[in-house]
């Protein structure tokens, strides 16, 4: 296996912190590109970068195999313009830094691996999208547009390149899983809004496998879905979440509700109403082999003996 470094930009949150344990554990060095460095001595060395310029912190670009970069502001938040304006600047900018940085570096990595959202296709509705939709109307399409625009216009020729439109991220100690298993404990797991609203989910495992694919794979490059087979509504997500954890009922939560609960959370009702259905087919005809294709499995690992 080969020793030379993987570069995670925003490697310190919930995506990052996977993804750098899965190198370590196969002998890869990892560096990890963030604000706030500590002191670590599980394989990763942390550097200090403002995810805005490029500066000295490029020079662990040199000789690297891959930057994978996830760096974003959390849309978790309520999307007021002035966090809707970090939400892009941070996503856009990091983008930025690292082309400009992978253009002065003498040996900059052969591949870089970009974060992007199902967000990008708006509110789907039941319509399956494949990688070649066009992008929705709504702010976070908006966002997602701007984020691949800034990686896709950056003149690296010799760089292989590939996005991944990351769906809805389950995982034990991130994302929305613990939060919505939290409520659903309290009886508070009830479908949102009409119910009918498509959530394209995805195993953390998997999302890390697929980083790990598309760093190792030459023939990966361009846009993917980095989503599970097999999407499902918002009533049936819920339902199979309050099976996973013992609550065979609770009521289901109108929209307004939905709304009135994410406010007083801090965050937006949209991100639960809005409706994602997306394809996994390309990873699947790449020859990408999911480790949870079916959500009642997925929801059975990441929440055992409950
Ligand atoms: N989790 C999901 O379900 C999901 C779904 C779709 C897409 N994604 C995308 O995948 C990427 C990684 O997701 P994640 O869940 O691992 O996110 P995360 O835990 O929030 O980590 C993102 C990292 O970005 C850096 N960051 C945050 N705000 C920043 C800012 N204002 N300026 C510069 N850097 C900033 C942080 O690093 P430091 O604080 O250490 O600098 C943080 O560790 C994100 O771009 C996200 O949008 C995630």
């Amino acid at each position: 296996m080969s020793e030379q470094p993987i570069v995670i930009a925003g490697g310190s949150g919930f995506i990052g912190n996977a993804l750098a344990r899965e190198f370590v554990a196969h002998g890869r060095p990892v560096f990890v590109l963030t604000r706030r460095p500590r002191e670590r001595n599980d394989g990763v060395r942390e550097i200090c970068w403002d995810g805005e310029k490029p500066d000295e912190w490029g020079q662990c670009l040199a000789g690297a195999a891959a930057v994978i970069n996830l760096t974003g502001r959390s849309i978790n938040c309520r999307h007021t313009p002035e966090n809707l304006r970090e939400i892009i600047r941070s996503r856009v900018q990091s983008v930025k830094a690292i082309a400009a940085a992978m253009a002065q570096s003498p040996s900059p990595p052969s591949v870089w691996v970009q974060a992007s959202a199902t967000g990008f296709y708006g509110d789907t509705g039941d319509r399956l999208c494949a990688e070649s939709a066009p992008h929705g109307r709504d702010r976070l399409a908006e966002v997602c547009r701007e984020w691949e625009t800034a990686f896709t216009s950056a003149t690296l020729p010799a760089t292989r390149r590939a996005v991944l439109r990351i769906g809805f991220v389950l995982g034990r100690e991130g994302g929305a899983l613990p939060v919505l298993a939290r409520l659903t404990r309290w009886f508070l797991g009830g479908s949102a809004g009409s119910g009918r609203q498509y959530l394209s989910w995805i195993h953390l495992a998997d999302v890390v496998g697929i980083f790990a694919a598309a760093v190792a794979n030459p023939a990966l490059a361009g846009t993917y879905n980095a989503v599970a087979p097999a999407p499902v509504t918002n009533a049936e997500f819920m339902r199979e979440l309050r099976g996973a954890l013992h609550r065979p009922w609770s009521p289901p939560a109108p929209a307004l509700a939905v709304k009135l609960g994410a406010r007083l959370m801090g965050t937006e009702g949209s991100l639960a109403l809005v409706s994602q259905r997306c394809s996994a087919q390309k990873l699947l005809d790449a020859g990408f082999q999911f480790q949870f294709p079916e959500l009642a499995p997925a929801l059975s690992d990441l929440c055992p003996g409950t």
